[in-house]
């Protein structure tokens, strides 16, 4: 799993599918995106936040605790909060850079719900590929532990369903 986050909601989703995942058996590393510089708040009138994710659609990135051997995977889950209606500039540096990446699964975070489908023509655009599997979780949600770890299973079901994987 490969995410960011800027206020712990989407760090808080990778938990508990990393939760979920290692109870049924699969091997799972995560890997932080960083932005080089940190975004400082209020992030929403940071000119540099806005203006890498509406304009640059991208930073200079670092990873943590290591930049990941992308096809040492099966299955690459990127999470994501939304900034102004995209996928925060941090993640999409990251996908623009593994152009080649194939079965991507992403997951977005976000206040209000918003519709897959965008999410999806955002991901193709910047790495060329469309997720096997999108899924968009609302801080409402994520903020309700009981609500967070059912929507997360429902998740994974689907998973199970697009890749095959038993
Ligand atoms: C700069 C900024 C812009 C945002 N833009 C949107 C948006 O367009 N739509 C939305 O529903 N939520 C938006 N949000 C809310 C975040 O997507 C949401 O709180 C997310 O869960 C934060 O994830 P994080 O805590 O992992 O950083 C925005 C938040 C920030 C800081």
């Amino acid at each position: 799993m490969v995410y960011y986050s800027r206020t712990g909601y989407t760090k808080r989703v990778v938990n508990v599918l990393k939760q979920v995942l290692a109870s049924e058996d699969f091997t799972v590393d995560v890997y932080v995106v960083l932005p080089m510089r940190e975004y400082s708040k209020p992030l929403h009138v940071n000119f540099r936040l806005i203006y890498d994710t509406i304009f640059k659609k991208g930073t200079s990135i670092k990873f943590e605790p290591s930049k990941p051997k992308l096809g040492d995977y099966d299955l690459v889950v990127v999470a994501s909060p939304i900034w102004i209606g995209t996928l925060s500039s941090p993640i999409q540096e990251f996908l623009k850079r593994h152009a080649t990446m194939r079965s991507v699964v992403v997951i977005a975070t976000s206040v209000r719900s918003m519709e897959t489908a965008k999410i999806e023509r955002i991901v193709e655009k910047l790495c060329g590929a469309k997720p096997m599997l999108c899924a968009n979780i609302r801080d409402a949600t994520i903020r309700d532990s009981a609500k967070l770890k059912e929507t997360v299973q429902e998740v994974v079901n689907e998973l199970r369903a697009v890749t095959g994987i038993r």
